[in-house]
């Protein structure tokens, strides 16, 4: 008797139930169409790729530092502060080619400038644009012809330029920064597959993690 209840009951309530799951995903969807430029993990996924011919024999590695929303600045600067993040930075960049826009190069100290043991070079539209000890670039295309013979290069961002390279990056080393700061740039999305290949051991700078994370893109 009690059986035959609840299997009745459970035959009532079933479509019920059903109708309740689709309607609290519907609502769930509607929610995201507006609420998904408001999150803090705002990072742009329209990156059209450009079709530039890549030379196979350079690898362009994005380098960058975020924080925990894949933030990178705020008022054209790096919202927080480590040494040893630049040190790295520093270590790993020397002798090579950095890339990277007109606005991160007005935001480095002058007194970095241009990076020293490093070829920097600036994008930008401006044809007239002058950086002292900087080569000026006005397009990937001529950046990559400039590259020719380089092994690795480091694509150092902000945000544009990561995305104007973003389908042609081929590696990234990316500090992690463990907190949350008010940004208002955003490491971009970077299209195919990708493989985390280290995380480094934790590093802490006045209260902050930090870590290292390599990566590569997969052929799979
Ligand atoms: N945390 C990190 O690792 C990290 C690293 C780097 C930068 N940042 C931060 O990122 C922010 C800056 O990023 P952002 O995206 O605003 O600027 P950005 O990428 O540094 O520079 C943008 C500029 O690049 C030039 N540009 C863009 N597309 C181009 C193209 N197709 N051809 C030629 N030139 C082109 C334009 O210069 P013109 O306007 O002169 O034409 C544009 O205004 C800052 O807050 C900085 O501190 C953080």
């Amino acid at each position: 008797m009690l059986f035959s209840f609840c299997q009745v009951s459970i035959y009532t309530v079933k479509p019920f139930l059903i109708l309740y799951r689709k309607l609290l995903s519907m609502l769930q969807s509607i929610l995201n169409l507006f609420t998904s430029n408001k999150t803090k993990h705002s990072v742009d996924e329209t990156v059209v790729p450009e079709q530039v011919p890549v030379k196979p024999d350079t690898i362009f590695c994005a380098i960058a530092a975020c924080d925990i929303n894949l933030g990178i600045g705020k008022d054209n600067k790096i919202p927080w502060k480590s040494p040893q993040d630049l040190m790295q930075f520093k270590e790993r960049t020397m002798g090579k080619i950095v890339i990277m826009g007109r606005k991160t190069w007005e935001s480095l100290p002058e007194y970095c400038k241009p990076l020293v043991g490093r070829t920097c070079i600036v994008l930008t539209q401006d044809t007239n644009y002058k950086a002292k000890g900087a080569t000026v670039k006005h397009s990937v295309q001529s950046v990559i012809d400039y590259c020719t013979g380089s092994k690795v290069v480091y694509v150092m961002g902000g945000t544009q330029i990561y995305k104007l390279f973003a389908p042609i990056v081929t590696s990234y080393c990316v500090t992690r920064v463990h907190a949350e700061y008010e940004c208002d740039t955003y490491l971009p999305h970077f299209p195919g597959v990708w493989r985390s290949c280290k995380m480094d051991e934790w590093v802490e700078e006045d209260g902050v993690s930090y870590s290292l994370e390599y990566g590569w893109r997969s052929n799979e």
